[in-house]
């Protein structure tokens, strides 16, 4: 590991609603994804995250786990409708005396708080307006960031405006896979580019309010591929590039859409939009999974989808590809295009097995730690390579509501008896607590070429 710098951080991510629970305590307001969880079909076994990992009342135990693995910073997201219930006017100061708390105990344990502003759960009252299809989304939001920034901004200089852009707008707008549950291309087009004005409105907040602020923006970054060469699919692959991978930063960063989005987009875009939207940012923050494959799909809204990854290519039991040499291309890609330091915000392993402790209490996830063992050392070989990578956060630290799939993927690296709310460190938990405090020698741990899945690709 000497080849990432001293100050490298060493971090775990969660988001609200995956976690929190208490969705109709203490004045939280609904939002899309409470509606989305009572929708018929919108969520496997019509889970909700009405009470998911219970953390809004666990949190002092769950900072206490953090301290326990470690970890230098803990990356969150603030639930909108928490501390806005209805998304703009009246304020809830118990919402707000949350993320209070959770802060203070964070800062007392020693952990970093990186805060996230939106992961996703947009008050309801807002979606009855139009949701980010209504343009006045980016003011909603402003003002939002307004009051995070004046009341956290004391105690929290890492900012996130938003969690993968690219995700939650194609699930919940393009493939109906995610809330607000909406199929149509115009109204995907107009909230593509709604939230990227909401996202530089939110930059601009976060600069003039925070002392010191470091500001980035979190995005999914996938190497996206033809499922094979077969024109239409290659053609589909680049379409899928621009909707995934491209148009958020592309637009954030560098001034402009890529071609096929930036035709598509057009009608919506208005004078001076893209100078609101390009705002200097301090860093990219990286979600990285797996690569893409993308296949042509007539009669889809995009005429693009998923496709299978190439035989034999070794997969997860959620059917994720597992190629840990995608994680070192998306490093590169990312530091060749936008040359901003970046931080992994996001990497992990998700399985349906249910990981239940055995009667020594262990939770054996061998794939998990093997998979982010070869991930870890394919980030070192981007460092050594030259990418500028900063820091590192697992996804996730407890087992939590996983959208779409419910409590049945795992993601933790801490298991999470959802009858009991028992917490149980896995085995990755533990080689990543030894990998942070340099028990393992670092340099073995972070090799390239060490690990399982190494060389698999
Ligand atoms: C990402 C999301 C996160 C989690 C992981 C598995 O796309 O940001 O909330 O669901 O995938």
């Amino acid at each position: 590991m000497a080849v990432l710098p001293k100050d490298f951080v060493w971090g775990v991510s969660t988001s609200a609603y995956q976690i929190e629970g208490a969705a109709a305590e203490d004045g939280r307001g609904p939002s899309i994804w409470d509606t989305r969880c009572r929708t018929a079909g919108g969520v496997v076994n019509g889970d909700t995250g009405d009470v998911a990992c219970d953390h809004y009342h666990r949190y002092a135990e769950d900072v206490a786990l953090l301290r326990d693995i470690g970890v230098g910073a803990y990356r969150f997201s603030i639930s909108w409708p928490r501390v806005l219930p209805r998304g703009r006017g009246a304020v809830n100061e118990a919402g707000l005396d949350f993320y209070d708390r959770l802060i203070d105990r964070l800062l007392e344990a020693g952990i970093e708080p990186w805060a996230c502003l939106y992961h996703w759960d947009l008050p309801q009252a807002l979606q009855d307006l139009g949701g980010w299809a209504n343009r006045d989304s980016a003011g909603w939001y402003a003002d939002y960031a307004v009051l995070c920034a004046r009341r956290f901004g004391d105690r929290v200089t890492r900012w996130a405006t938003f969690n993968e852009f690219s995700v939650f707008t194609l699930f919940g707008y393009a493939l109906g896979w995610g809330a607000p549950s909406v199929s149509d291309r115009g109204e995907h087009l107009k909230v593509i580019h709604h939230t990227n004005l909401a996202h530089g409105a939110g930059v601009d907040v976060l600069r003039a309010l925070v002392p010191g602020a470091s500001i980035g923006a979190v995005h999914s970054f996938q190497p996206c591929r033809p499922a094979d060469p077969a024109p239409e699919n290659v053609e589909a692959a680049a379409l899928f590039d621009e909707l995934w991978n491209l148009c958020f930063p592309d637009a954030q960063i560098l001034g402009r859409y890529p071609p096929r989005i930036a035709r598509a987009i057009e009608p919506y875009v208005q004078a001076g939009d893209m100078a609101r939207i390009c705002r200097p940012v301090d860093w990219f923050g990286m979600n990285h999974y797996a690569p893409l494959f993308a296949q042509a799909e007539p009669g889809a809204v995009w005429g693009c989808g998923f496709g299978a990854p190439p035989k034999g290519m070794p997969r997860t039991d959620i059917g994720w590809p597992l190629q840990p040499s995608a994680f070192h291309e998306a490093l590169m890609h990312a530091a060749a295009r936008y040359r901003l330091p970046i931080y992994v915000t996001e990497n992990g392993y998700g399985t349906k097995a249910p990981e239940s402790p055995d009667a020594q209490g262990i939770v054996m996830d061998r794939e998990r730690l093997d998979y982010l063992q070869a991930c870890i050392g394919e980030m070192a070989r981007a460092v050594r390579d030259g990418a500028d990578v900063r820091g590192y956060f697992v996804w996730s630290l407890l087992d939590n509501f996983e959208w779409g799939g419910g409590y049945g993927t795992r993601f933790g690296i801490v298991h999470v008896d959802f009858e009991t709310q028992a917490r149980t460190p896995k085995e990755s938990a533990k080689w990543y607590s030894a990998l942070i405090g340099g028990a393992l020698g670092g340099q073995t741990a972070a090799t390239p070429g060490t690990g399982r899945f190494a060389g698999r690709s």
